[in-house]
């Protein structure tokens, strides 16, 4: 079989770190991104200490042109690229009005402008090539209005539809595009600062997802041919479900104030 090479954007932690070693024990190749560099070589050395794959570590701050543009142009220089998944992301707690207004634009920057510019930027090739796959790392908060969070769940939102409008297009090509959906999942998302008055055990344990789990139900939609939008657990299934029909979309208003 020809080698195969996947690109990881929030590598370093988390939901990133999970599909960079699923993808390594299928002997995919990797090139992993973040801006934290001591975690991404530590991933390194432990990928490379199990399995017989590359794995290049590419320090890069999302947020700013020329952390994309970086990337972009490591893109441009491999024969191409079996998987992109662009799954970089980070979550803010204040409210909008009161909000650091640069933050709120680096979030849309992190999630929106460079899953565009590096979908971009592997495309040409992927559909030459007549096949790759790109998973874009979105959000069940895409669903519904979240207060606390309305730009996080306005990118979320615009990930999904970019996703399924991509995959329209990209019909017949071989390549295929996924939205991730996850809910709650244990990672470092809510241990920064930012999260500090989010209280995680008030959540029943049913609400919490493991990163390993989401990226399990992720590769295995993409190797079944599943649907565009992948929900992980059977609960967000259901509540998603439930927050697409009227009275859902009515309980939801009405408890989102
Ligand atoms: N955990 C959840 O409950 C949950 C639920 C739904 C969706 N998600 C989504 O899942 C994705 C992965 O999050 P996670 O849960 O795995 O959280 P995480 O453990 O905090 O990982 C987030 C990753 O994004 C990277 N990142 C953040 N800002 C970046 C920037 N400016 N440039 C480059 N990389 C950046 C971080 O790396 P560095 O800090 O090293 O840059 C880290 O590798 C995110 O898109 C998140 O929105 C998470």
């Amino acid at each position: 079989m020809a080698d195969r090479y996947a690109l990881i954007t929030g590598a370093s932690s988390g939901i990133g770190a999970e599909f960079a070693r699923q993808l390594a024990a299928q002997g995919v190749h990797l090139a992993l991104v973040a801006r934290n560099e001591e975690r991404l070589n530590a991933l390194r050395a432990e990928i490379r200490a199990t399995f017989p794959v590359a794995v290049e570590v590419l320090p890069a701050d999302l947020s700013e042109e020329s952390g994309m543009a970086g990337v972009v142009t490591f893109i441009q220089a491999l024969p191409g690229l079996d998987y992109l998944i662009n799954n970089a992301g980070f979550g803010t707690t204040d409210l909008f009005a009161e909000s650091d207004i640069d933050r709120q634009l680096r979030m849309v920057a992190v999630h929106v402008n460079a899953t565009l510019r590096l979908c971009r930027a592997a495309l040409p090739r992927m559909i030459e090539r007549g096949s790759g796959a790109i998973i874009n790392v979105a959000s069940v908060s895409a669903f519904g209005p979240t207060p606390h969070s309305p730009t996080y769940s306005a990118s979320k939102a615009a990930l999904v539809n970019f996703s399924r409008g991509l995959q329209s297009e990209l019909r017949g090509t071989g390549v295929r595009v996924q939205a991730l959906c996850p809910g709650f999942t244990r990672t470092h998302f809510h241990d920064g600062e930012e999260f500090k008055g989010f209280r995680q055990e008030r959540l029943p344990d049913f609400m919490w997802l493991r990163a390993d789990g989401v990226v399990r139900d992720s590769l295995r939609a993409l190797r079944l041919g599943g649907p565009v939008v992948v929900v992980p657990g059977w609960f967000y299934r259901l509540a998603v479900t439930f927050i697409q029909t009227p009275v859902g979309r009515f309980l939801l208003e009405a408890v989102s104030g």
